[in-house]
């Protein structure tokens, strides 16, 4: 049986801690119960509106129609053999125990995603990634309810068309509700490191035999002493994304700014560290009226809890502007604004 809650503060399921009303909101443990739920906004002509693990998001203060808890849980070994192993995860589970699981199990690929909050279910959303690794290298396919063609399908990689914190399910907002993501995790591969910095810091371990554990540990370290917890700091993460530049535009800002950081983008051009570009706006640590940046890391916006998303929102144009000004380089917010306006 659906169970409705009305006027249901999701204040604690937005990491960034904003209060927001969602007009009816119910959980959605399994894929009958979401059909249950489509079919319940159908019948009361109810807009609804998908939340995962709310860390990614901007939520409005009053959220119109009915929200969709997104809850389906379940890990499985779909096949396995002696190189690799093929895995099935409901979209409700939580993503960092699903890293933690991974390196128990000795399975390589997403340890150096440890510690990104979030559910699993939105991690092909926005491509989640981390230190040289995104979702798209170890995804296979992604099963969701289509909601224009009314059925349940599944898409594999290419079909997710992954970009830099981006997919279809971003782009055609509201038109997939994810319920399991399948990943192709491996067995014997060689540990390698494609991120420098964390390259630098298992260096410095002078381990004999780096095991992926060794990679988990290093990565919740790095993570841990510049991102802040969502539990202890209200955040949403890096809340604008590295910018792509072109490489004649990056030369000419070096000349300006020799220490600027910038690596060459999969996509032709550069992609710069909006960090550095923020904290070189001199950003890093300011606080006013309860939103601010992180003191360790400008990417990061946080919200110390009595303030709006208005506010906050301010503040993220008025760090867009002064980036313009001083480097003409156009930052771009990363989290999806709830309920998603077009
Ligand atoms: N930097 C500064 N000042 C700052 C922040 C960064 O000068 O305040 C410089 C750093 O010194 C470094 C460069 O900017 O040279 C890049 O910083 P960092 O290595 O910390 O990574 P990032 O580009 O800021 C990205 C992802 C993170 C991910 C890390 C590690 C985006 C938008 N962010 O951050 O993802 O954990 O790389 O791979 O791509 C997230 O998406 O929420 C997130 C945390």
């Amino acid at each position: 049986m659906l169970s409705i809650e009305a006027d249901k503060n999701i204040i604690a399921l937005n990491t960034l801690g904003f209060n927001a009303i969602a007009e009816q909101f119910t959980r959605i443990a399994s894929e009958d119960d979401l059909l249950k739920a489509l079919q319940y906004a159908q019948l009361h002509q109810l807009d609804y509106q998908v939340l995962s693990g709310g860390s990614n998001v901007l939520v409005d203060e009053h959220i119109p129609g009915l929200t969709l808890h997104m809850q389906v849980m379940g890990r499985a070994v779909l096949k396995e053999c002696d190189q690799q192993v093929l895995i099935r995860i409901g979209a409700g589970e939580n993503w960092h125990e699903l890293v933690q699981w991974s390196v128990v199990n000795n399975w390589q690929g997403i340890e150096t995603m440890a510690l990104i909050p979030g559910l699993v279910g939105a991690s092909p959303v926005q491509n989640i990634g981390a230190y040289g690794t995104e979702l798209k290298d170890v995804l296979v396919q992604v099963r969701a309810w289509d909601c224009l063609a009314k059925e349940f399908v599944e898409l594999d990689n290419s079909e997710c068309q992954f970009a830099y914190r981006d997919s279809v399910f971003k782009r055609s907002k509201g038109r997939f509700i994810i319920t399991s993501v399948d990943l192709k995790l491996h067995k014997r591969l060689a540990i390698e490191f494609k991120y420098q910095a964390l390259k630098d810091y298992m260096h410095k371990q002078s381990l004999a035999n780096i095991t992926l554990k060794d990679v988990f540990q290093a990565v919740c370290e790095i993570r841990s002493d510049k991102l802040p917890d969502p539990v202890k700091v209200a955040n949403a993460g890096s809340f604008f994304k590295n910018p792509i530049i072109s490489h004649s535009q990056f030369q000419q800002l070096q000349g300006d700014f020799p220490k600027i950081v910038g690596h060459p983008s999969a996509c032709s051009g550069v992609k710069v560290a909006a960090g550095w570009l923020i904290d070189h706006c001199g950003w890093k640590g300011y606080l006013a009226s309860g939103v601010g940046v992180y003191p360790k890391q400008a990417l990061v916006l946080i919200h110390t809890g009595e303030s709006s998303i208005g506010q906050l929102m301010q503040l993220a144009d008025d760090i867009k502007q002064s980036v313009f000004d001083k480097f003409k380089v156009q930052l771009e917010i990363e989290p999806q604004r709830f309920p998603s306006v077009n």
